[in-house]
């Protein structure tokens, strides 16, 4: 799972029939069934239920299956995982991480169920506890990726949105970094404004040069521009494609540096070059 793209990361209501039945066509590489906050208390129950038995029943093919749930020291917490743990999702989401205790608790309970022995864990990033712990977080037990939860970050830092994400800039990074030293996946926060396609663009480009592997989105109409924004490009691949052939020759001809487009090429380079090409194919064999 965790060489998969994670270019567009789409919140589904588990409360919402029609979205849980439309998201099987939707070009979405991951989708995080929510219990949690998208689920009015008194719907909790249902949704639990609701949610269970769709992914039972319901191929969602290649699409990485994360469920969020509550809190475990919420009042439903324990019941999510209890029903959700036989509905075999890839991972499960835990909100509101502040400390690796959180995640460790969550690891214990998936260790004793035969059923859970292969569920990962993702956490949310969305308190200002758990962007200091974001380190310790990231090498905790069956931990696979963070999701950045934006909304409730800011809140809890008391700072405002702007179009450049400078207020939230340390807290998008402390966790990211983290994420890259661990070798985990890290997905960047919602784009509320969900009919603003130039709005989204910008702040997915932006996501994508800090080092994100995604977005998560709340609107099938922003799968489109995250799936092409995350993506490399044609021009990119191209410039892979021929750095490695140029080092590739000069490696034959017994030097350990190639020049492209009148910028050097050494073996790092190569390196990323490498990892282009292979997330190109892997978005390919994920949309055959
Ligand atoms: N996933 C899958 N399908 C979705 C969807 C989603 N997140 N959001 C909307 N759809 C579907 C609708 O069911 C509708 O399908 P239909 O045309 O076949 O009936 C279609 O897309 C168009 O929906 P639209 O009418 O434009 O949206 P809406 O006004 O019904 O809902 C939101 C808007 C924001 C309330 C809704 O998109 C949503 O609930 N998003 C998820 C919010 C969430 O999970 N938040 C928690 C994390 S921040
Ligand atoms: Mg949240």
């Amino acid at each position: 799972m965790d060489t998969r793209p994670f270019r567009s990361v789409l919140y589904i209501p588990g409360s919402k029939e029609r979205a849980l039945e439309k998201a099987r066509t939707l070009a979405a590489d991951a989708i995080i069934f929510d219990l949690e906050d998208a689920v009015a208390p008194q719907e909790k129950t249902r949704a639990r239920e609701l949610l269970a038995r769709t992914l039972q029943e319901v191929d969602y093919g290649a699409r990485a299956k994360l469920v969020r749930i509550n809190a475990l020291g919420s009042a439903w917490g324990a019941d999510d995982l209890e029903v959700i743990a036989s509905a075999r999702p890839d991972a499960i989401l835990l909100p509101k991480v502040d400390t690796v205790a959180d995640v460790t608790a969550l690891a214990r309970a998936l260790d004793t169920r035969a059923e859970t022995a292969d569920t990962r864990i993702w956490a949310m990033m969305e308190s200002t506890a758990g962007v200091l712990h974001a380190a310790e977080i990231a090498r905790a037990p069956r931990m696979a990726g963070f999701i950045m939860g934006t909304n409730d970050l800011a809140k809890d830092m008391g700072c405002r949105f702007r179009p450049d994400r400078l207020p939230l800039l340390a807290a998008l990074q402390l966790p990211l970094i983290a994420a890259k030293a661990a070798g985990i996946v890290i997905v960047d926060g919602v784009y509320n404004a969900f009919r603003d396609d130039a709005g989204l663009r910008a702040e997915c480009e932006q996501g994508r040069d800090m080092g994100f592997d995604g977005k998560t989105l709340i609107h099938p109409a922003q799968l489109a521009i995250a799936n092409e924004v995350f993506a490399p490009s044609e021009d990119e691949i191209a410039l892979a494609e021929r750095q490695i052939e140029a080092y590739n020759a000069a490696t034959a001809r017994g030097e350990g540096v190639a020049v492209v487009d009148g910028k050097i090429v050494e073996n790092l380079h190569i390196v990323t070059a490498k990892q282009i090409l292979a997330r190109a194919e892997a978005i390919a064999e994920l949309t055959e």
